[in-house]
């Protein structure tokens, strides 16, 4: 008999919390729940997802007891696991990050550049204020980190809060092994064993091999030399696909890929690779933040009233989505001592040898009941070296930045940008940054 878990779900009303619910309940044989929570700091929009919510615990876990607040000391007390997606400042804040570096020319992306800059600087303090929630009421717990933008959440939690158990992830890898898998004809991205290195929505892989150990390489490469990580004919199951945006990015991966054969890109280096081409496709008028408004969220947000008003879920839409899976895998083999192999964000400490020890590194981590064990990636290659040393730079200098409250330290990270192709616009885009988060940012002296 698997001990029974209590979890609290941090950004109860996320477009993501019901896909999570549903992965939660479909895995009760793996991961057993005593007691599921959300937390939200604006009680109106988590009650919207979790009225629905309960209606679906009702009917298909009555045994799981369910409570939503707004108060932390609820909110925390006995949890074992906080599985945390806050988005600071909304998907409304989302849309200035994407639109203010765009209007000077420069790639408008929720993690990548300015606009994610612009988002860490929001973040740290929330991200930060859970941690010291989930330390005061339940110090045992572990935080599952998925609020973006990871790498720079991930570098400030490093700095101010050492000791804690908290664990930042990323599910970008592993929708790019569902959608790998899909094209070579496996059941699962799971079947999937690789090495991986580099920093979040920053990294290459350098193997994938199937679980008999058989090197699935050559195929894939041959696959996005063509296509990038897109199918090859119109059809595929891949869900995240039926959004133009995610079509585009999956097939670009294969201008990434070209820069260098011998390894795989995480899509997301396409906003460093190619921010010309990017900002030539983007329509500073609706950005992703508003794609996802007109679609993810209102889908959500109207499939969560329906099942309200119909006081029933037997024919809900909500599917447990591998996002999700990902986030229940990494629990259960915290609690239940898997040794699971998955691609965390953590400390460096040697893991990949030619990168600062200090740095937070994506690699491929064996999860037990003592937490996370990285492991050894090597030496990588000089282009990577370069290319993650500067993006490292940029990272840390957020966070120092946000500590000691610099508009220098700041101005310096957005013109080491990548993205960014002068002092001038760096300045130019930081002013109108500074101004856009009065209400989040600390004051810069
Ligand atoms: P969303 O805006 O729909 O939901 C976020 C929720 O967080 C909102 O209900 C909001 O009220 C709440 N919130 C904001 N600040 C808070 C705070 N300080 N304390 C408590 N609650 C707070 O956002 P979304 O589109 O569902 O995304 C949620 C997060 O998940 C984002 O950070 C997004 O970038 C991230 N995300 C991560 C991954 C990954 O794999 N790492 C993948 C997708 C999304
Ligand atoms: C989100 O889901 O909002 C992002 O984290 C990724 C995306 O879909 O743009």
């Amino acid at each position: 008999m698997l001990k029974k878990q209590s979890v609290v779900i941090a950004g109860g009303g996320s477009t993501y919390t019901a896909g999570i619910v549903m992965m939660l309940i479909e895995n009760q044989d793996k991961f057993p729940l005593r007691t599921l929570k959300f937390y939200d700091n604006d009680g109106e929009r988590q009650k919207i997802v979790a009225d629905a919510c309960a209606i679906i615990i009702q009917e298909r876990a009555p045994e799981i007891e369910f409570i939503a607040t707004t108060e932390p000391e609820e909110a925390f007390t006995d949890v074992d696991f906080v599985m945390a997606h806050i988005r600071v400042g909304g998907l409304p804040m989302r849309g200035l990050d994407e639109k203010i570096p765009l209007k000077h020319g420069v790639v408008g992306q929720e993690t990548c550049g300015p606009g994610g800059i612009a988002y860490g600087m929001r973040s740290i303090p929330g991200v930060i204020e859970l941690v010291e929630f989930m330390e005061q009421y339940s110090p045992e717990a572990w935080m599952l980190n998925y609020s973006n933008p990871a790498s720079i959440v991930a570098e400030a939690t490093r700095i101010l809060k050492p000791d804690s158990k908290i664990i930042n992830i990323c599910d970008m890898p592993v929708a790019i092994k569902k959608g790998i898998a899909d094209i070579i004809g496996l059941a699962d991205g799971n079947d999937i064993v690789d090495r991986y290195y580099g920093l979040n929505h920053f990294g290459w892989w350098t193997e994938m091999l199937d679980k008999s150990g058989n090197d699935l390489l050559p195929k894939i490469k041959e696959h996005v030399a063509k296509w990038g990580y897109g199918p090859s004919s119109v059809e595929n199951d891949n869900p995240l696909l039926e959004e133009a945006s995610w079509m585009d990015t999956f097939q670009k991966a294969k201008d990434s890929y070209s820069v260098d054969p011998e390894t795989l890109p995480n899509t997301y280096l396409k906003y460093y690779l190619f921010p010309d081409d990017v900002v030539a496709h983007s329509d500073p008028t609706f950005t992703r933040a508003d794609e996802v408004m007109a679609n993810r969220e209102k889908t959500i947000f109207a499939e969560c009233q329906r099942v309200a008003a119909a006081g029933t879920a037997a024919e809900t839409s909500f599917e447990a989505g591998e996002h999700a899976e990902f986030i229940v895998q990494l629990a259960g083999a915290l609690a239940y001592n898997t040794y699971e192999r998955m691609l965390l964000i953590v400390e460096n400490n040697g893991a990949v040898a030619n990168l600062p020890l200090d740095a937070m590194v994506e690699v491929p981590c064996l999860v037990s009941k003592r937490g996370y064990e990285p492991l050894a990636m090597g030496i990588i290659p000089q282009f990577q070296k370069g290319m993650i040393e500067q993006q490292l730079a940029v990272e840390k200098l957020v966070v120092q930045a946000y500590l000691e409250q610099s508009y220098q330290k700041l101005l310096q990270a957005i013109t080491l940008s990548k993205t960014v192709p002068s002092a001038t616009v760096a300045k130019a885009i930081l002013d109108d940054l500074v101004e856009a988060n009065q209400a989040y940012w600390p004051v810069l002296k």
